[in-house]
Parts: C-alpha cells; sequence; structure tokens
C-alpha cells in the first residue's frame, strides 16, 4: 500500500463528526452538525460539520478542511502525527518516517532544551542529588510524579551544562539568547528544575526552585526567549488535553506545584498560569479544552482578586465559570496535602458559579454603613444580575437583592430595568471576514469546481468541453481534480483536501470555494449555462488582450488582422 492510499484507507475509516464530536460538543440540524468553531472566538455555533461530505466548515472565519486539517488544528499537531492517531484508532498501520516538519525552525532550540532537561533529571537521581531528593519527598512527591513531570536539579558547579551544550556543538551566542546560559555560565545554580513546556509538551523553559535555606528568589524562571513566552502557553496543557476530554471540565491554577499535587490525586485536568494574569492565547487555549472552567486559586486576597478578574475575562468569551474559594491561608497544593482526594473533589462538586461568586465577594467588601457603598454595591449587583439570561434566575436574584438591601422590589426592578435598556452591544472582537468579491464568471468557475469535487461525472463533461480558464490556480486545480479522478477512479472532497495538502496556494484556494456556499447539486441546463459563461469570459479576455496588442502593434497590415479578428470573436464566428 503506497503513503497515499494510507491515507485515504485511515480518512474513510474515521468519521469527521465523531472525531469533531469528541471535542466539541455538537448539535445536529438537518444533515449537518454545528458547534462552536474553536479557531475563533464563537459565541454562536458557525462550525459546519458535514458526515457526508467528510468535511467541516466556519461560516464566520472561513476555517475549513477534512479530519486530518481538523486535528492538526485542534491539536497543533503535525499531519504525520494526526495520521498515526487516527491509524491506531482505526487500526491501520502507519508506517514510514516522519516528513520534516515546519518546527525545523527552532529545532536546535528544542535539541537543546530536551539534552538540558535530561541532564538535569539524571542529575537528580546522582549522589548530589540526595538533599534534592529528600526534599521532594519531603514534600511528598514520589518518583512516579517525579518522572511524570520531568522534574531534575542543577548542579552548584556553575559551568557544567554550559559545558556539555557546546561540547555538543550548540553556540555559546545561541545558548545565551535562549536563556539556558549567561556568557560561559549556567543561569540555573543548584534549584530543583521544572521544565516547562509548550502545548505540545516540548520543553521550552524551566522554572528553578531552590531547595535549601537561600535568600535568593523562590523560583527562577527562563526569560522570554523567541520560542518561550510565558502567557502563550498554560502549564500542564499537554497532559490535560486527554483528561479534560473525559472529565469535561478544565481547573485552572495559579502555580505548577498546584497542579503537580493536583495530579498525585488523580486530577490530572488541571493547568497552571504560572503567576500572570490570564492573556488572550491562553483563554483561546482554555476554550479550545473545554467550555467548563473550574478557577481554583489560591485562598489569599491576591487569589480571591484573580478569581474576579480572570472569571470577568472568561465569563466574556462566554465559557462556564466556576469558581472555587480555598481557605485564606491554603493554595491547592497545602489543601490537598491537608485533606484528601474526597473534600477536594467536594470543592469541585460544589464550585460557585462565577456570578455568586463576584455577588458574595462584593457583599464581603461592603461597608453597608456607609449609603455610597452600599448604592455601589446595588449598582454592581444589578449589573451582574443583567448579565444572566435565564428570566427565573433573574428574578430571584432581584427578590433576595431587594431584601438584603431592604428595598422595595418594584424600585429595584424599575431601576434594573432602565440599566438593560442601555446595556451596550457586545463588541465583536473577531467579526465575520469579509466576502470577496467575486464576479459571475470566477463564481461560474468555483461552482464548476465544487460540482467537479461532489458529482464525479461532471469531470469528465467538462474534459470534453475543451474550456479555457483565465487564471493559473483554477487551471492548476482542475488540473488536480482530473489527474485524481483518473487515478483512483473516485473523487471525494475530504480525500482531495488531503491529497493537495503540501500546495499551499491550492489548499488556500479550495478552501475558499469551500466556504463560498456554493450549490449542492446543478442541473444539467445549469451545468450548461456554466459552461456558456466561462466560454464568454475567455472569449472577452480574449478580445482585451488582442485590443491592447493592437494599441501596441505599429504595422498597420498586422493592426488589420487583428481588428479582423476581434470582429469575428464579438460576432461568435470563432
Ligand atoms: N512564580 C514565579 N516566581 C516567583 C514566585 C512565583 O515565577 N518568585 C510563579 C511560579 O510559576 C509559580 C506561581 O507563580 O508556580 C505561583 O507562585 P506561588 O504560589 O508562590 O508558588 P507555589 O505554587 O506556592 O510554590 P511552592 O509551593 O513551591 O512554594
Ligand atoms: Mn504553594
Amino acid at each position: 500500500m503506497d503513503n497515499e492510499d494510507t491515507v485515504k484507507l485511515i480518512r474513510s475509516k474515521t468519521d469527521i463528526v465523531d472525531i469533531v464530536g469528541e471535542r466539541i460538543p455538537l448539535i445536529s440540524r438537518g444533515k449537518n452538525y454545528f458547534g462552536l468553531c474553536p479557531f475563533h472566538d464563537d459565541d454562536n455555533p458557525s462550525l459546519c460539520v458535514s458526515r457526508e461530505k467528510q468535511i467541516y466548515t466556519c461560516f464566520s472565519c472561513h476555517a475549513t478542511g477534512n479530519v486530518f486539517t481538523f486535528l492538526m488544528n485542534y491539536e497543533h499537531k503535525d499531519f504525520y502525527d494526526v495520521l498515526k492517531y487516527l491509524g491506531e484508532k482505526t487500526g491501520v498501520e502507519v508506517r514510514g518516517r516522519k516528513r520534516g516538519t515546519s518546527n525545523t525552525k527552532y529545532i536546535d532550540y528544542y535539541n537543546a532544551y530536551e539534552f538540558s532537561s535530561n541532564y538535569f533529571q539524571n542529575n537528580l537521581h546522582t549522589k548530589i542529588g540526595a538533599e534534592a531528593r529528600n526534599y521532594l519527598k519531603s514534600r511528598g512527591l514520589d518518583e512516579k510524579v517525579i518522572k511524570d513531570f520531568k522534574i531534575g536539579l542543577s548542579l552548584e558547579n556553575n559551568d557544567d551544562l554550559t559545558k556539555l551544550l557546546t561540547k555538543k556543538g550548540f553556540e555559546l551566542s545561541n545558548l545565551n539568547n535562549w536563556g539556558l546560559s549567561v556568557n560561559d555560565y549556567d543561569i540555573y545554580k543548584d534549584r530543583i528544575m521544572f521544565p516547562l513546556f509548550d502545548i505540545t509538551g516540548k520543553t521550552i523553559g524551566f522554572s528553578g526552585r531552590i531547595y535549601k535555606d537561600s535568600d535568593q528568589n523562590k523560583y527562577l524562571n527562563t526569560r522570554e526567549t523567541v520560542v518561550f513566552k510565558k502567557g502563550l502557553i498554560l502549564y500542564n496543557y499537554h497532559r490535560a488535553v486527554e483528561e479534560v476530554r473525559k472529565m469535561h471540565y478544565v481547573i485552572v491554577m495559579e502555580g505548577f506545584m498546584d497542579v503537580i499535587r493536583a495530579s498525585t490525586i488523580g486530577f490530572n485536568n488541571a493547568v497552571a498560569l504560572m503567576g500572570t494574569a490570564l492573556t488572550h492565547e491562553q483563554i483561546k487555549l482554555l476554550k479550545r479544552l473545554s467550555n467548563n472552567i473550574i478557577l481554583c486559586l489560591d485562598g489569599d486576597n491576591p487569589g480571591k482578586k484573580a478569581s474576579l478578574t480572570n472569571g470577568e475575562l472568561l465569563l466574556k468569551e462566554k465559557v462556564e465559570v466556576k469558581v472555587i474559594s480555598l481557605p485564606k491561608d491554603d493554595d491547592p497544593d497545602t489543601y490537598i496535602l491537608n485533606h484528601d482526594q474526597k473534600s477536594f473533589q467536594n470543592l469541585i462538586d460544589n464550585a460557585m458559579l462565577y456570578s455568586d461568586y463576584k455577588m458574595k465577594y462584593l457583599k464581603e467588601n461592603t461597608n453597608f454603613q456607609s449609603v455610597e457603598e452600599k448604592t455601589e454595591y446595588i449598582n454592581a449587583i444589578l449589573k451582574e444580575i443583567s448579565l444572566l439570561k435565564d428570566e427565573i434566575r433573574i428574578q430571584i436574584m432581584l427578590e433576595k437583592l431587594a431584601k438584603e438591601v431592604e428595598i422595595g422590589y418594584n424600585t429595584l426592578e424599575k431601576r434594573f430595568k432602565s440599566m438593560k435598556k442601555i446595556k451596550p452591544e457586545q463588541v465583536v472582537k473577531f467579526g465575520p471576514k469579509k466576502k470577496k468579491y467575486k464576479d459571475k464568471y470566477q463564481k461560474a468557475i468555483e461552482q464548476l469546481i465544487y460540482s467537479m469535487l461532489t458529482e464525479e461525472n461532471i469531470i469528465l463533461k467538462v474534459e470534453k468541453e475543451k474550456l479555457i480558464f483565465p487564471e493559473e490556480l483554477q487551471r492548476l486545480i482542475i488540473n488536480e481534480i482530473c489527474y485524481y479522478y483518473k487515478k483512483y477512479g473516485t473523487i471525494s472532497i475530504a480525500d482531495f483536501c488531503t491529497y493537495i495538502r503540501d500546495k499551499k496556494e491550492l489548499v488556500e484556494f479550495l478552501n475558499d470555494i469551500l466556504v463560498s456556499d456554493y450549490q449542492e447539486e446543478i442541473t444539467s441546463e445549469e451545468l450548461q449555462e456554466y459552461f456558456d459563461v466561462i466560454r464568454e469570459n475567455a472569449k472577452n479576455l480574449e478580445i482585451k488582450r488582442l485590443a491592447k496588442k493592437l494599441e501596441e502593434i505599429p504595422d498597420p497590415l498586422e493592426q488589420a488582422k487583428i481588428s479582423e479578428k476581434i470582429r469575428k470573436l464579438r460576432i461568435g464566428e470563432v
């Protein structure tokens, strides 16, 4: 079986609706399935998945493709990894080596980090690592956890790693730029080393923690590099992906120690922010994991405030946010240590809806003796209530508030209604892409291409017509379609997508056609009309070309010949 056959076999054994549906809730409507598009900030289902055609298309951001491209984009994997994954799922063996991927750009960077990580891990298990091992043990981290999270140790000697890396052929200037060395020295000295992974699980940075008495900073992190950007990653994302899928929610914590601890009691669906406020990129990643997010930040005041601000950000993105309030001296790490799995599960089960959390927070932080603070409180709560969608819940909340602040229900309701009226429209940050203008000729050609892919018999009819297509991309794609059909005797959009996957321009051109709402089926009359329109277009273009030539050519005899040609074209004699 050649490579392309394997690809086709795996594709045919896979149902895109299942694969997408395992990751994004889909609802069926007519022949198709719809869900929130994971490739843009979607708040109303614009992703359409077709079982019949085995492709997906987003009407808003115009993302499109087949099951392979979906997984590549959704899980940030390359084609080969997706093929292997689906191969395993469908029981088809994928042979051959991985082809070069786009990540080769930073391959040296990844290699240097991988090497360093192995080196640190090894150190921890040598004699010199005894004290560090004891430290980890005292924190209740066993061998399995150490291995799972690739925890290691940097040594006191301050140039060991730098020497090793330069000996391996890495240039010092690179090591400096990549945050592994300063001049001839190692950056990390005598610290417990926690690798920081990118979303695919590659080590791209480190956080080193002191483990002896020391007046140095508790944690030392890799500075921002070309690859390592704290705001673009979530600690443990790559491990959480599968687990979140099973558990249907993701827990967000502050520190990686919290996440590591959670894993020891079976919660592998947690990720850590590592001391930053949620960035837009991280929110996107979270949305990709799940629409159910539980914030479980530290119990102290900064943690409470962070729950508030992060919750607000997430709510704006239309995800379901819940909040856990830990005792004020706890973070998830210490809470779990001092309690047990059941207690933590209990916290999860009883996590508060963000709106409730916010109201509780406001209440606790208002001095009701002060008229100003009380008024501010009432306005803030009314604003919160105005964000709710459930009318019954709104009514209950208003009644509760009226009792609480001892104000007549009608007065509150009146205020509430006037507030709702001036509520500004939600700002659309990522609006739908504008459709490019296409004239009727272009539309006819694209419809024809689309029809060739959905109704095979049209391929032969098109070949017979000997049409002239003005644009190179049009010619190329039509050639590819004809070639593919001849070779395999059959064609489908989903397979063809994969077949042309390496030809970026063709992929873009095809994608544009797929999202443009062309007719599913055309009658033979319509087909004939398209042929006519395409011919007319070719004729017009030829006339234009000749007219231009006419202006440029000085020879009167030549001019006369061209004029005659144009005339004949116009009256349809050629
Ligand atoms: N952090 C950091 N630099 C610091 C302190 C914290 O980068 N000096 C980041 C780390 O990524 C850490 C997160 O902020 O994971 C949370 O900090 P903190 O709550 O202080 O760390 P803990 O998770 O409590 O770590 P430990 O239990 O080991 O003290
Ligand atoms: Mn801690």
